[in-house]
């Protein structure tokens, strides 16, 4: 272990680093993964609390333990209270894996024409129903707290009751199976509780004022400030800072002297791990990198940073290289739904007739269940029935992710990570010009 950080929810360790590039391979351990997950990682998207096309089971069959849930969407629908009833998001989803939790703040940018940004929140009109909703910082923490049930049990397996008050969780992380020993007073005693089934997102993000990344002028500048002064209220408004680990977001724009303060006042906060977001969002590419450059330069190495919203294959490759470990993109899924497969070369559009007698699989190299069994031809067949189509290029599609971060942590485990870019984008780009 060349370097490592703890906190009381997740411990981070670097196994290996890049000596050309500030690439590493670590070991992020979270309640909801004792045994840890190798990072870099790619983190699928379910956006209401379902990943759309796939069952938790075929996830895990595809290794993935890490998924991202939106905070947006499941504030309005189950809603906080369902989700409270359903014992938290993960019985309800049927997941046990592990689970991070978007703010909602990312949807102003793409939801914009339904909102409106004030000092105390933002204001959204319900897609479900019209209504208006006030997504504060406290509250936008609440909920994702609440995408949570945690039980506590006596000796005798009796349930923490009411006029309990759980004051210490005293091993979160160290027992097996997300169980662990907390404390519980009431009026006149204390007792020794097991806490079970710690069923809530394993990393929450801090609401985040986000402006488009191709917006200049002093709009970035308030949202960063902003973006800042909600991460104190949500720090302050965090209820289990012993079960959920709540990422910061570096904002800023393109702006290195933005991104540079928002770092700076970050990093005294002293959070489990951090997030770089505004990108992604039709800015150059120069300018994507430099920015990213910017903040890996900056934040902590012996911490997980987390870079919002990239998830093209070239981008994992890229950002890996300047030392980002954490990945979400709804693209490898939607793509999937336009009967687009991933590939090395980029992607598949198997709706072209050029697949019609196309016995090959989508993917000489991959296992996953439908390269196993079916051909571009069969899929261009059916392509048109969305459903099965849509599932099962999906499972194609997240199991390349996977293991394309796989094929990039060996590949840095074994010092070779520059041949692999060199590789890799000679491939990406080659028949591209
Ligand atoms: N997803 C992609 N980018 C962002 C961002 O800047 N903030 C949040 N909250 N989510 C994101
Ligand atoms: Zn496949």
């Amino acid at each position: 272990i060349i370097r490592e950080s703890t906190s009381l929810a997740l411990k981070f360790e670097v196994l290996a680093e890049c000596q050309t590039t500030k690439a590493r391979v670590s070991r992020l351990t979270l309640p909801h993964v004792p045994e840890g997950i190798q990072t870099p990682v790619f983190m699928p998207v379910g956006t209401q609390g379902t990943l759309k096309g796939l069952t938790p089971e075929q996830l895990k069959q595809i290794d993935c333990k890490l998924i991202l849930a939106n905070t947006y969407h499941l504030g309005h629908r189950p809603g906080p209270e369902l989700l409270q009833k359903m014992s938290g998001l993960h019985a309800f989803m049927h997941w046990n894996g592990a689970l991070l939790t978007d703010s909602g703040g990312f949807q102003m940018v793409s939801l914009v024409k339904l909102s409106e940004v004030t000092e105390e929140g933002v204001q959204f009109q319900s897609p479900h129903d019209n209504t208006q909703m006030l997504l504060t910082p406290e509250k936008s923490i609440e909920i994702q707290n609440v995408i949570v049930q945690s039980l506590a049990y006596n000796s005798n397996n009796y349930p923490l009751t009411a006029g309990w008050n759980k004051t210490q969780i005293l091993s979160p992380l160290h027992l097996k199976n997300t169980s662990a020993i907390v404390h519980a007073r009431n009026e006149q005693n204390i007792a020794k509780y097991t806490l079970r089934h710690i069923h809530c997102a394993d990393i929450i993000m801090q609401l985040d004022d986000v402006v488009s990344s191709t917006i200049t002028g002093p709009r970035v500048e308030e949202a960063m400030w902003r973006s800042l002064r909600w991460l104190d209220r949500c720090m302050k408004a965090h209820q289990r800072p012993t079960e959920q680990n709540l990422f910061p977001i570096v904002q800023g724009g393109l702006d290195s002297q933005l991104r540079t303060k928002s770092l700076e006042e970050i990093i005294k906060r002293d959070c489990p791990g951090y997030a770089i977001g505004g990108l992604s969002g039709g800015e150059d590419k120069d300018q994507f990198w430099r920015i990213v450059t910017l903040c890996t330069d900056y934040l902590p190495k012996e911490k997980p940073r987390y870079l919002m919203g990239v998830g093209f294959a070239i981008d994992l490759v890229i950002c890996s290289a300047l030392g980002c470990d954490m990945f979400d993109c709804v693209f490898p899924t939607r793509t999937a739904r336009f009967g687009c497969a991933l590939v090395d070369s980029g992607q598949l559009n198997l709706n072209k007739s050029q697949y019609v007698k196309d016995y090959r699989k989508i993917d000489d190299d991959c296992s996953c269940y439908t390269c196993k069994n079916y051909t571009r031809s069969y899929l261009n067949t059916i392509v048109s029935n969305e459903t099965t189509a849509c599932h099962l290029i999906t499972i194609h599609n997240v199991a390349y992710q996977m293991r394309l971060m796989a094929r990039i942590r060996q590949a840095i485990i074994e010092q070779r990570y520059p041949e692999f870019i060199r590789h890799f984008v000679q491939i990406y780009f080659q028949d591209k010009s």
